[in-house]
């Protein structure tokens, strides 16, 4: 316990201007003298060794002021992360406040952040704040009549870096210390960088600039700055003037005083010269520069994706013309083809190099053709690539998600509906074999009142289209004997939101109940691609469940794009899809369910698993889904 009464202000603010809320919440406590317990302060002692997550829990909050004095080991510094909770809305600083100080006691010249909910600073969903040292405190005051402003956040060590240095590179990135976390206050970093050849120069890309802004009245910065060849930066800047050239070597310099911390900035550079405008990388077609690793590696990294053309042929194979390949013994026919009978009895024709992502045959050889596998075309000699292929597809020949529409009967049938005795419906998850569904990690985390992990509370019902109607005839009904939580499972960012889940007996499949094709980890995802979501959830943000089966088209965004549409939320277990304009999305309730796209050989593919988003259907929010191809190799060590 620590000295009593300063009941949500900082020790140094008292009676003295500008954070006046705190000395709002200060009278409220003394006029309310029946509430004096309850304004004073508790004080935890937290230590966090590197590689732990210390969580700074508050359940069920009976005082109105918090604080955590947080400690890790003298080379590290510490990392606060930050989440939200759903359900906290802006509201004013008398209500709830949080507070981070670079120092181990409450004083306002060491304040590195603060946030009431409303600030414009806290509009990103998680925050990580770095200390200067291997210390820092937290308070949090908060209106106990609020009952939704729970904090949600832990700490962790993080090596101390020496920032700053000489760069003599190509290409390459600067960012301010342990970017995207907020960078600590109270340092200086010098960087310079230099082509790696006269006659070369630099161009560099401020693609974020987030740092403490002048102080009122005041034009030039001068409080945290960021200053590349003597000109200071510190506001946000525009789409057109964030490219600048400069010469051979340029210097940069950055700066954060003891106050106040943001997220920092990245810039990225690369040489040049007026005659060679990508040195020692690939050249896209509309004249933008990516690594030569980029070329032929599967992915698409030119916006116009012509790094990955005319991949296939290696020397002793030439282009047919339609992108495969041909043996220079042997002529290519009128259309080009691989794929002929003869071609294929000879097995020379349609590989490549194996490269990682590539797909590949039982005999070790990789298929030019992207995506081989079960297609109906024999594309590997052994026929490896058409076998296992019973899924994915709807039997039925004739007949929420927001902005969706009714679903046909039979058109999804791995969908099922997850129901708890007395909730009813909670999530969706998919039929992937006759005993195993998928679905997210998130449904299955015991909450104060209502234990979702336990397996003998569940039942999964396939075959369904209207949900409570289900004494239907194709109905299958299946308790649940075992929930699979992924163990990386990480609940603060939602990664590795996965969990499978066994039938206590297997179910029999029929024209509505089949199971969905798994892509494998090769499987390479085409950004644009038109999936479907499926699921009983709400039809709009906070409304109610679905009766009816709902389908909504969304299209597969591209990882950077999103990662920045979220600040850096998007792991590689992560997927979004949906739609930039809004309007369209899966919504509460439709967790776990699939997102399911399209193969060749008219299959379906679970490509993601509902997971999260921030609201829904909001413009520049897309859902974000479970990426299936990351995980494939743990689904399948379970299911095979
Ligand atoms: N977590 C939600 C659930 O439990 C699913 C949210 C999906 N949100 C979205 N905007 N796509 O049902």
């Amino acid at each position: 316990m620590d000295k009593p009464a300063f009941c949500g202000v900082d020790i140094s603010s008292l009676g003295s201007g500008p954070t006046g809320s705190g000395f709002i919440s200060l009278l409220f406590c003394f006029s309310a003298t029946d509430l004096f317990w309850f304004c004073l302060p508790v004080a935890f002692d937290l230590y966090a060794k590197p590689g732990n997550n210390r969580t700074l829990t508050l359940m069920n909050p009976k005082r109105s002021f918090y604080q955590w004095r947080l400690r890790v080991p003298s080379d590290h510094v510490v990392r606060l992360v930050v989440v939200p909770l759903h359900g906290v809305t802006p509201g004013s600083c008398a209500s709830h406040r949080l507070s981070a100080y670079d120092f181990l006691l409450p004083l306002q010249n060491k304040i590195i952040t603060r946030w009431c909910g409303s600030s414009g600073a806290w509009t990103s969903p998680v925050i990580r704040l770095t200390s200067s040292s291997n210390v820092m405190l937290v308070t949090f005051s908060l209106d106990r009549r609020k009952e939704s402003n729970i904090l949600n956040a832990y700490f962790q060590a993080v090596p101390k870096i020496v920032c700053g240095g000489r760069y003599i590179s190509w290409n390459g990135t600067v960012i301010s210390p342990y970017y995207p976390s907020y960078y600590p206050p109270n340092i200086d970093c010098h960087w310079i960088i230099r082509a790696p050849l006269p006659g070369y120069r630099l161009l560099l890309k401020i693609l974020v600039i987030q740092v403490q802004e002048p102080s009122l009245g005041s034009n030039r910065c001068d409080k945290d700055w960021l200053e590349i060849d003597g000109i200071r930066y510190c506001k946000p800047i525009g789409e057109g003037s964030r490219v600048k050239e400069y010469g051979y070597s340029v210097a940069i310099h950055f700066h954060s005083d003891e106050l106040v911390t943001h997220r920092g900035f990245y810039i990225e550079f690369r040489a040049f010269s007026h005659t060679d405008p990508c040195p020692r990388q690939f050249k896209c077609s509309d004249k933008t520069c990516v690594s030569l690793n980029s070329r032929c590696d599967g992915w698409k990294d030119c916006a116009d994706g012509s790094d990955e053309v005319n991949c296939g042929c290696n020397p002793v194979k030439s282009n047919c013309g339609n992108g495969k390949c041909k043996h220079h013994s042997r002529p290519c026919k009128g259309d080009g083809s691989c794929e002929s009978e003869s071609d294929e009895e000879e097995d020379n024709c349609a590989y490549r190099s194996c490269s990682q992502h590539a797909y590949k045959c039982l005999n070790g050889k990789c298929p030019i053709k992207q995506n081989p596998e079960c297609d109906g075309i024999r594309d590997c000699a052994d026929g490896s690539d058409e076998m296992n292929c019973a899924c994915g597809r709807s039997q039925v020949k004739r007949p929420r998600i927001v902005g969706g529409e009714d679903a046909r009967y039979g058109k999804w049938p791995w969908q099922a509906s997850l129901q708890l005795k007395t909730y009813g419906h909670i999530c969706g998850a998919s039929v992937i074999s006759n005993s195993w569904l998928v679905s997210a990690a998130h449904c299955f985390q015991d909450s104060d009142s209502i234990r979702y992990s336990i397996a003998s509370g569940w039942t999964a019902y396939m075959g369904i289209k209207v949900i409570n109607r289900n004494n239907d005839n194709h109905v299958a009904m299946r308790s649940i004997k075992r929930i699979i939580v992924h163990p990386h499972y990480d609940q603060y960012i939602s990664d590795y939101d996965i969990a499978l889940l066994e039938m206590e007996s297997p179910v029999f499949f029929n024209e509505l109940v089949q199971p969905i094709c798994l892509p494998s980890s090769r499987r390479l995802l085409i950004y644009g691609t038109v999936c479907y979501v499926t699921g009983w959830g709400a039809v709009k943000e906070n409304s109610e469940l679905a009766k009816t089966l709902q389908e909504a088209k969304v299209k597969l965004i591209d990882q950077s794009v999103c990662n920045k549409l979220y600040d850096d939320l998007i792991t590689s277990r992560m997927l979004c899809a949906g739609n930039l304009n809004g309007g369209i999305d899966a919504c509460q309730g439709d967790s776990g369910g699939p997102l399911a796209c399209l193969g060749r050989g008219n299959r379906w593919y679970l490509t993601g698993i509902v997971s999260w988003g921030e609201g829904c259907a909001r413009r520049n929010r897309p859902g974000v889904y479970t990426k299936i191809t990351t995980l494939y190799d743990w689904i399948r060590q379970y299911t095979k």
